[in-house]
This record gives structure tokens, C-alpha cells and sequence, in this order.
């Protein structure tokens, strides 16, 4: 666990570092909000405190019950200088978003609120993520002050282009998703300070295409997204993380080496390539149960019809598990359609040799494949465990908890 300040300032996009709070806080890190005087005109106070579970700070004359400390912390005994203090004791500082006003006062070594002094006595890796409208961001004043920030050890992460708040606009000026921002402040943070240093993570997402002829597949239809969020919550605990997406159309994670493949087989062989340096395998792929037994070699004709004989695939998951080494951790997935379904995943578990199978209920419309969120049952060999509906990050936080406490249990590395 890592203590991150945030600091945040008074944009339209304040309400993205809300977000960034809460996946931090998912994450397993202390947070500590800072606010300028006009951030809370867009985002309450009030709405950091319940995230974070600690007050938030405007003003440098203000008293920190917590004395500097962060969540998760105790405070000290005695009652130090506040407005240095949270500077003085974190591992990284990032200002998300971080407005023209700010940026500019940043630069010039102002120290006029909680957040530009605690900015300019922070000797931890500091991050800075503009956002403002693009002409501001072009202007050359900006950019100069950007420059020179950056000049001093100051990370900067470049806006995304887009559309942008005001009605019509469109250009760069964008703060990146919260994910990202989390993304480049967890591998900002020193070794050692994330709970999965030195973990390396398998992850399969996404479903696997069976050629049929040169422009026809059978399919299925996982989005990718759950071993997505998989893929990104490892990386932000600091694992080595790698992502094999079979026809994934979504982007990787920053920070997440991925391979991408489209049959059963390409996934079978990659899996088998990378498995035996991984400590922990996420199956969240959905790899085709039957393939095709001859494939056309040119597009066949309606006219001729078509009869297709397919034969079963190489259970993947099964194989791996077979091979698997000391100190691998393997957990499956399987969806199933209500029912007896974790009667059913609980002898899959068995079946493939996994540790622990996650259980989805695809007869429920409101979680699964397209979906953003998700609500599942994690079954080891101790029992059941049921995660409530929440967003897929926070399903995938839910699975890794449980894959750390299964590794910590046989004597794992990390987690
Ligand atoms: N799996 C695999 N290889 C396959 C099919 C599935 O590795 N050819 C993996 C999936 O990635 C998942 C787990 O096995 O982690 C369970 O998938 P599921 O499709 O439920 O398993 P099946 O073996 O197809 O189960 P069933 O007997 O219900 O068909």
C-alpha cells in the first residue's frame, strides 16, 4: 500500500478525480485529498471524505485532524506543522486536474493554498495532469510553464484529445481516465511501495474465433472486458502483467504487455508459451469449446450449401493446470446459466485443477459480456464467496483480493 496525495483543482473534469480517489482506495492505497479554493465549486469535499475515509485540506492554515497521517495510518502523538506535513509523508503527489491557473502558479513556485505548498515541498515523485480547454493548453504561456515543470522532475501526463466539456468543442485538453491516471502514479511509485511488486500476471480475455472458411468464424461473445479490468488492476498493484486478448476490441491497460491471438489454438499456444514464469493465471478468456474439423481454404458458396463438422478444442485451462509448477496460482472462470450453477463450477474447479473458479450467472441480463458491470461467486476449495453487482473494476479488485489471500495461504510471494 502506497500513501498518494491528490491534489485537485478547480476544473469541469474534478469530477474524474473523484473516480481516481475511489480506484486508489480499491486499490489498496492511503489517499489524501488536497483542494484548491475552486475545485469545490465543482466537486464537494464531502464526496472525497466518504472515498478516502479522511478530511480534505483547502486552506495551508487549516488543522489536519489527522495530524499527516493517512488512512489506514495512526496519527501522531504530537501535532506537527500541518501544511507540510502530507507532503512530507507520501510516496507520490499527482494534481489531476491541474488547471491553466494552477499549472501556471505551479511553475512559478507559488505557495498560496494547501495544494501549490504542499506541491512545492514535496520531494516524492510528483505528477501533474492538465486539463482545460485546448486554446489554453496550446497557448504558449502553458506550455512554457509545462516545459518548465517538467524541466525540474515533474511528470507531466499529456491530455487525451477529444470533446471537451464546452458545448461543440473538440481538441486537446482532456484529463485521461481515471484508470490511466492511476496507472502512471502507481508506476511512479518507489519499488517496493506496490503490494504485487515482483508478481507476474497471465491474464486471457476476450473469445476465440473459429475459421469456418477465409471470411467466416464461429464466435462467441466476450468483450474482453472482465480480463481487461483483470489486466489493469494487477498492473496497478504493480505486477508484471501480460494480456493474451483473443479479439479483444478494446486497448490494453496502460503498462500491460498484450499478445494478441484468434483462435483456440493461437491461445492455447501463447498460454503454454508464457505460463510457466507465471505466478498467478487469470482464465478469463472464453476459448471455443468445437472448431471447424476442415476449414475451407476459399469462401464457400451459399449456393452449395453447408455442412459443418466440428471437433472439440484442447480444454486449455485443464493442460496449463497439469503442468503447473510450485507457487503458480491458477484460477478459471466459468459461466453458467443459473440453477445449479455453483454445484456445476465447484466440480469444474475440481475437473481443471484450479485453485479458484469465479462463477458468472449468464442468465442474468443485467451482468456479463457487454456489460460494464458484473456479480460473481468465487469458489475454492474452502467455499463460496459472493461479490454483489459492481462495476467489473471493482469485481476485478474482489477476485484479486481473494488470489492474493489464496497465494498468501500457500506461501506465495506477493499479495
Ligand atoms: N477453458 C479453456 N479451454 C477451453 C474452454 C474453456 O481453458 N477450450 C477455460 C475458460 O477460460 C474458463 C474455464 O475453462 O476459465 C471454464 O470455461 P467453460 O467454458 O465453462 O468450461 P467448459 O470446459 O467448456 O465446461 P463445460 O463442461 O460446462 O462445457
Amino acid at each position: 500500500m502506497a500513501r498518494i496525495l491528490l491534489g485537485v483543482s478547480g476544473g469541469i473534469a474534478a469530477y474524474k478525480a473523484l473516480e481516481f480517489a475511489r480506484l486508489a482506495t480499491l486499490g489498496g492505497h492511503g489517499v489524501r485529498v488536497l483542494m484548491s479554493e475552486t475545485a469545490s465549486r465543482f466537486v464537494g469535499a464531502a464526496s472525497f471524505e466518504g472515498i478516502v475515509g479522511a478530511p480534505v485540506l483547502v486552506s495551508e492554515f487549516e488543522r489536519d485532524p489527522m495530524r499527516g497521517a493517512f488512512p489506514g495510518e495512526e496519527p501522531p502523538g504530537h501535532d506537527p506543522i500541518g501544511h507540510l506535513e502530507l507532503a512530507a509523508n507520501c510516496d507520490a503527489m499527482l494534481v489531476a486536474p491541474a488547471t491553466a491557473n494552477t499549472v501556471a502558479k505551479l511553475a512559478a513556485g507559488a505557495a498560496d493554498s494547501m495544494l501549490t505548498t504542499s506541491f512545492l515541498a514535496c520531494t516524492a515523485p510528483r505528477l501533474l495532469a492538465p486539463a482545460m480547454n485546448d486554446r489554453m493548453y496550446a497557448d504558449a504561456a502553458t506550455q512554457a510553464n509545462l516545459a518548465t515543470l517538467r524541466e525540474r522532475g515533474v511528470e507531466v501526463i499529456e491530455p487525451d484529445e477529444g470533446r471537451l466539456a464546452s458545448r461543440g468543442e473538440y481538441g486537446r485538453g482532456r484529463l485521461p481516465d481515471p484508470e490511466r491516471l492511476l496507472a502512471r502514479a502507481e508506476a511512479a511509485l518507489p519499488a517496493g511501495e506496490r503490494p504485487w511488486d515482483g508478481l507476474r500476471v497471465l491474464v486471457t480475455a476476450g473469445g476465440t474465433r473459429e475459421p469456418i472458411d477465409p471470411v467466416r468464424f464461429i464466435g462467441n461473445r466476450s468483450s474482453g472486458r472482465m480480463g481487461i479490468a483483470l489486466a489493469a488492476a494487477a498492473a496497478r498493484r504493480g505486477a508484471e502483467v501480460t494480456l493474451i486478448a483473443a479479439n479483444v476490441a478494446l486497448p490494453e491497460p496502460a503498462g500491460v504487455r498484450r499478445i494478441d491471438v484468434e483462435s483456440a489454438a493461437q491461445l492455447a499456444a501463447a498460454a503454454e508459451a508464457e505460463f510457466p514464469r507465471t505466478h498467478l493465471l487469470l482464465m478469463a478468456a472464453a476459448p471455443a469449446d468445437f472448431r471447424a474439423a476442415t476449414t475451407a481454404t476459399e469462401k464457400m458458396a451459399r449456393a452449395d450449401g453447408l455442412e459443418l463438422r466440428l471437433e472439440p478444442t484442447e480444454d486449455i485451462l485443464a493442460a496449463l493446470t497439469a503442468t503447473r509448477a510450485e507457487g503458480q496460482t491458477i484460477v478459471g472462470f466459468a459461466a453458467e446459466h443459473g440453477g445449479d450453477g455453483v454445484d456445476r463450477a465447484r466440480e469444474k474447479r475440481q475437473r481443471k485443477g484450479a485453485d479458484m473458479i469465479v462463477l458468472n450467472d449468464v442468465s442474468d441480463p443485467a451482468i456479463g459480456f457487454e456489460s460494464s458491470e458484473n456479480a460473481v461467486t468465487l469458489i475454492d476449495a474452502e467455499g463460496e464467496v459472493e461479490v454483489p453487482i459492481a462495476s467489473k473494476d471493482a469485481i476485478a479488485e474482489a477476485i484479486l483480493d481473494r488470489s492474493g489471500q489464496l497465494r498468501a495461504k500457500a506461501g506465495g510471494p506477493a499479495g
